[in-house]
């Protein structure tokens, strides 16, 4: 009677252990997925194994989701009891489903859908019922290869049915070991820690190995040692590190946009140089010669400037031209030349002993108004037999250009005798420039102001200066 009692307390809490253990699968070493999407809570089996008339639980551990639909084979749940005894265990919020009498038509393929409102997820569970008690072990989670990231937490899992053994057994268990390079297991250190589970009274068992926070010499192989009398099974797994992804940065970009960007700051540069080249060179040449070349003064010579013009020139050449230069503190002369051009050299050859620079106007004027290239050519070949002396052509008018025009005797052109000489062109337009480029080629002026620019110069009479300055 007290035996009877006392087994009967024994199956009762038996029974007890197994619906305890059926209740707690699901809210007991989950895994702690940050968030509250929908997700699967732990390591979910695709194999279950039993043994006819034994207690049966089959899990969904999840989080986030509305509602968990069975089906066996795809019959969705409730089923009749012909096809499975299996039956939602409410107090799990349907995670699990369960039977404490398993048969053989029990077996099959159980899919658990999990919804949340916008997504599903399934998975199936595989169970087979033995009749009797198989040798092997059986796996009902194989350990998987895993990547993880330094400090991550982590955890391996290993776990199989062994069937109910008749007498506690420490001889079955599920053992992590770190697998050396030359094959040899070693013990995982202390910090990485075993944490052994069963359910169904021991008939499923298995062993989470579990990395608080993985570090660099964690990675590498670990071997799952699970054994029970008379079989064993070991299972690698490696643990790697996964990198970070990290926006790819080429250590040696090709510089495109600095080079572009180089390109077009030296093209600025270029174009500010030209700019300021352009609107500055005459000065700064001008400067520079005052400021530094060797003064002409002692060279015996009593003018600086000899300035010849045709008659009807005149007032360009000593109204504007003398009277500018002498402001400078040039020494000048003026002299008339005849209409007759051959008679040029004759008039101003007396002059160069005495004076530094000969500045000619040549006009239309002095050419008879026939500006074209043959009386303009027989000008210049004129003033070029003066020789050594410094000549400087003072040209009113754009010199005719013609490109059809052939080559006399010499060799020669009016373009290639212009060439050869110095020859200013005066635009009224511009006459800054003109100053500066006359300046330019006169003897340095050091003590004389600097070349500031000339004022407009007053004219008897407007109209023949205008009437001088031929605007082509
Ligand atoms: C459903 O779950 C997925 C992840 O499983 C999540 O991305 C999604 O936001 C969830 N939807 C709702 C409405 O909670
Ligand atoms: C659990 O399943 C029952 C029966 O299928 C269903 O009525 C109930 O809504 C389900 N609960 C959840 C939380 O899915
Ligand atoms: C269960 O699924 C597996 C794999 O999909 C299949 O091979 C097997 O036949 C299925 N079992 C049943 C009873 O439908
Ligand atoms: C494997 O390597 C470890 C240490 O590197 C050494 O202690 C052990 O003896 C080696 N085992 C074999 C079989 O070579």
């Amino acid at each position: 009677m007290a035996a009877q009692t006392v087994s009967v307390l024994f199956i009762a809490i038996g029974v007890m252990d197994i619906v305890l253990g059926i209740a707690d699968h699901c809210s007991l070493n989950t895994l702690q997925v940050p968030g509250n999407d929908m997700d699967f809570t732990k390591e979910a089996t695709n194999d279950e194994f039993a043994i006819v008339g034994k207690f049966k639980g089959l899990h969904c551990c999840a989080k986030g989701y509305r509602s968990i639909e069975w089906y066996k084979d795809g019959k969705m749940y409730p089923w009749d009891l012909d096809r499975s005894r299996l039956i939602i265990y409410p107090e799990s919020a349907n995670q699990t489903i369960s039977t404490s009498n398993i048969r053989q038509e029990d077996e099959g393929n159980y899919t658990c859908v999990l919804r949340n409102d916008t997504v599903m997820h399934s998975h199936t569970i595989n169970l087979r019922v033995f009749d009797k008690l198989p040798d092997d072990l059986k796996m009902t989670y194989v350990p998987q290869s895993r990547q993880a990231y330094v400090g991550e937490h982590l955890r391996l899992f290993c776990e199989a049915f062994a069937g109910r053994l008749e007498t506690p057994d420490p001889s079955s268990a599920a053992i992590w070991h770190r697998k050396l390079e030359n094959g040899t297991l070693t013990e995982v250190p202390k910090r990485v820690f075993q944490e052994r589970v069963s359910r169904e009274e021991g008939q499923t068992f298995g062993t989470y190995l579990v990395f608080p926070g993985v570090r660099p010499e964690d990675f590498g192989v670990y071997t799952c040692r699970i054994y029970k009398p008379g079989a064993f099974k070991y299972l690698d797994v490696t643990l790697s590190e996964k990198m970070k992804v990290i926006t790819y940065i080429d250590p040696n970009p090709f510089p495109l946009k600095e080079m572009v960007l180089s390109a077009v700051m030296l093209g600025l540069v270029i174009i500010t140089v030209l700019i300021v080249y352009r609107r500055f060179a005459l000065r700064c040449q001008v400067y520079l010669k005052d400021r530094f070349s060797a003064p002409e003064d002692n060279d015996g010579k009593q003018h600086d400037v000899l300035v010849a013009y045709s008659p009807k020139d005149s007032e360009l050449a000593s109204g504007v031209l003398v009277s500018t230069l002498e402001k400078r503190g040039y020494v000048c002369q003026k002299k008339e030349l005849s209409l007759d051009v051959s008679n040029w050299n004759a008039e101003l050859a007396g002059h160069i002993e005495s004076c530094r620079r000969i500045i000619t106007v040549v006009s239309p004027a002095t050419v008879n108004d026939s500006w074209i290239s043959s009386n303009l050519y027989q000008a210049l070949k004129q003033l070029q037999t003066l020789g050594e002396t410094k000549l400087i052509c003072v040209a009113l008018k754009e010199l005719p250009t013609s490109p059809t025009e052939t080559k006399n005797s010499l060799g020669e052109t009016l373009a290639s005798v212009a060439h050869s000489m110095n020859i200013i062109t005066w635009h009224r337009n511009n006459d800054y420039n003109f100053w500066l480029k006359l300046y330019k080629d006169l003897p340095p002026k050091r003590a004389g102001p600097a070349p500031a620019p000339p004022q407009r110069p007053r004219l008897t009479s407007e109209r023949s200066f205008d009437s001088l300055v031929v605007v082509t």
